[in-house]
């Protein structure tokens, strides 16, 4: 709670890894739903963290905003604030894996083949619960290119997420860098379809479903 305001924390956008001092790897999402999650909190008043990757957007008004760079760095900055949430939504595409070794200086160009090892990064969503401690209402995101409702479900459960807003990112007219989005929101005992609909329209439905179950939680 801020002051005797709901904090919602959310996290948004891609990470971005070092490979050497000029080179990265990141992935294809734009931030817009996780932009579109916190810029329609805050209009709604609730106090809203918003912890990013780089990304091209304009900051929303009235987010207290903290940018990041890498999957530990974010992190750290979930493990910091969480702690003052009552929802948490985890809508940032992390990159699952990080250079081993970043090397002091620019790999030059010199054999036919590179080969760059990677280590895991850590399970931002699948440590809030177990490591972070966080009670409060959580909502994780899960792109999928098949068997959407079945994949999510499982990320459900394993992630310990009060619901799990699921798309299909092999469409080309919906998901990464476009304004529209088609998601289903699964529960554990019920799926929803929400119509195809913009980012903010649906942010709005995720937001309603979310502060009704910490309401629900808040009551008991
Ligand atoms: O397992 P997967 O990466 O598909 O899970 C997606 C969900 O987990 C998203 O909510 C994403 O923000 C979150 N996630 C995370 N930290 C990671 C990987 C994913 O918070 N390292």
């Amino acid at each position: 709670m801020f002051g005797d305001r709901r904090t919602i924390l959310i996290t948004a956008g891609p990470t971005r890894e070092a490979i050497d001092p000029v080179r990265y790897i990141t992935n294809r999402s734009s931030g817009k739903m996780g932009y579109a999650l916190a810029s329609e909190a805050a209009k709604l008043g609730y106090h809203v963290i918003l912890i990013s990757g780089p990304t091209l957007l304009d900051i929303p008004d009235s987010v207290d905003f903290i940018p990041v760079e890498t999957a530990l760095e974010m992190y750290d900055a979930v493990n910091h604030h969480i702690g003052k949430a009552d929802i948490a939504i985890f809508a940032a595409a992390v990159a699952d894996y990080r250079p081993a070794v970043i090397p002091e200086h620019k790999i030059k160009k010199s054999a036919e083949r590179l080969t760059i090892e990677f280590i895991r990064n850590p399970d931002i969503l699948g440590s809030a619960r177990k490591t972070f401690g966080f009670m409060g209402v959580l909502v994780g995101f899960a792109a999928e290119t098949e068997h959407l409702e079945d994949n999510a479900h499982h990320k459900l459960t394993s992630k310990g997420c009060d619901f799990v807003v699921a798309n299909d990112v092999s469409r080309k007219d919906i998901g990464f860098d476009t304004h529209k989005n088609e998601v289903i929101l699964v529960f554990p005992e019920t799926t929803k379809f929400p119509p195809m609909d913009s980012k903010y329209e649906l942010a709005l439905v995720i937001l309603e479903h979310a502060v009704k179950l910490a309401s629900v939680r808040n009551t008991n």
